[in-house]
């Protein structure tokens, strides 16, 4: 099944009925269901839907900026390691595909605007990198390339030995490894993944400010780092972005992280902005997350615990009532909502399916008056999420200061 312009359509079906009813009328229509989607919840979206003109005049008429970077205003996370059988590539919860689909969903991605591409050394180890540098040939230049340093892996074989290492020669090795993996000449985005609270931050930034002085990385970002670390972080090398777990499921950012952004002109990049597939839809009051063969990774946290879920549930209900009154989907929904909090926050949803790709893409034409935006903030808050976002050995790597340099 084609597009009018000839693009394949997924063959990988939306499962809700208000999915199933958005796709059959985009294929009705010979468009992609994610560009009817937008075109339907924005009043003033004028474009003419059947061409690929009238895609590109959507994506390039809506781009936000991360400091000097100009990007469509949702990313795209690729975060996968091997599966249990060989060929298979598998995500954080359970959903699978192989590795030329994950290509293909890259590739997609790009052509349909987005070019804001986040992965991480740690994702596979090393597998997400290799992935996104093979589906970037030929189009590196399109594209945004994110990727993270700051676990400490065994560089030969990707094994991890336990903890962080952001020691300076450390980074410097990482760097020229995931160059080659991700073929390409510079990284335009490196994150410090955790603070290593044994290195000065001072030391960390001093490390990327030389990389980007040799023109092998352009910009630095830090994901879920302690507050002073930002200051200190930004005084030696400025931030472009921070990266943090933010959605409707957890608001921790507002407090202190998203003001010191605005304070500091750095924007942000919000992981996990589906709340792990829970604001999807995906996840139910019963819902349980397998251990084995291959970790779910939402068994182990605390808010999809069994006594926790059906209390949270009441929050997939805002979800899915606004998702109707904006003629949204669940997933869109919740994006277009972090989109509407501050105009330099771009979401990197995961996915391994095509269609859920191009669905989420359609937040990006999805608005909220102020009034609406109020109300909508108001039902969000009012309801009290059970659990906490992370295991604990996860968490305490969470809003950690870097030692200091004395
Ligand atoms: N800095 C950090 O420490 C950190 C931590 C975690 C993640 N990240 C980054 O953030 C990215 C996104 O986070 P995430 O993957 O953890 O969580 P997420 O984006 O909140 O959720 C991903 C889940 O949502 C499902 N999904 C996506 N679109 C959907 C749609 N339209 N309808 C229904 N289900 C949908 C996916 O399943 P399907 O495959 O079935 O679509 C998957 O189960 C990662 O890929 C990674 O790049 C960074």
């Amino acid at each position: 099944m084609t597009t009018a312009n000839g693009h394949a359509l997924s063959n990988q079906e939306p499962q809700s009925p208000q999915r199933r009813h958005l796709l059959a009328t985009a294929v009705s229509l010979g468009i992609a269901p994610w560009l009817l989607s937008a075109c339907a919840s924005q009043a003033g979206v004028t474009a003419n839907v059947a061409g690929d003109s009238a895609t590109r005049q959507l994506t390039a008429g809506q781009r936000r900026k991360l400091g000097t970077l100009d990007v469509f205003p949702v990313g795209l996370g690729c975060q996968w390691r091997p599966g249990s059988a060989p060929g298979v590539v598998v995500d954080s919860y359970s959903s699978t595909f192989d590795r030329p689909s994950a290509v293909r969903l890259i590739q997609r991605a790009v052509d349909l605007g987005v070019n804001f591409i986040d992965t991480a050394e740690v994702y596979g180890p090393f597998l997400s990198e290799e992935i996104v540098g093979e589906a970037l040939q030929g189009i590196r230049n399109k594209v945004v390339l994110e990727t993270k340093f700051g676990m400490d892996l065994d560089q030969k074989t990707g094994k991890r030995l336990g903890g962080l290492n952001s020691r300076p020669e450390h980074i410097k090795q990482v760097v020229e490894a995931q160059l080659r993996r991700l073929r390409t000449d510079r990284i335009d985005m490196l994150i410090q993944h955790r603070v290593d609270p044994n290195v000065p931050i001072e030391d960390v930034a001093g490390a990327v400010k030389d990389l980007i002085s040799d023109g092998k990385v352009l910009h630095f970002g830090l994901s879920e780092p302690g507050v002073q670390t930002i200051r200190r972080a930004h005084a030696v090398q400025p931030l472009t972005v921070i990266q943090n777990e933010y959605s409707m499921l957890w608001r921790g950012p507002e407090a202190q992280v998203l003001p010191i952004c605005e304070e500091l002109g750095i924007g942000f990049v919000c992981w996990s902005p589906l709340g792990m597939g829970f604001l999807a839809g995906t996840v139910n009051a019963d819902s349980r997350f397998a251990k084995e063969p291959v970790l779910d990774f939402r068994a182990v946290v605390p808010r999809f615990a069994p006594e926790a879920l059906p209390a949270n549930m009441a929050l997939v209900n805002v979800v899915r009532t606004w998702a109707q009154r904006k003629n949204a989907t669940p997933a869109q929904l919740a994006l277009a909502w972090l989109l509407a909090q501050k105009p330099w926050i771009v979401p990197i949803p995961g996915t391994t399916k095509m269609a859920h790709m191009e669905e989420n893409l359609g937040a990006a034409a999805i608005s909220f008056t102020p009034d609406e935006l109020q109300q909508l903030n108001a039902a969000v808050a009012a309801v009290s999420i059970q659990g906490a976002r992370l295991p604990p050995a996860v968490m305490q790597m969470s809003g950690v200061e870097a030692r200091s340099k004395s």
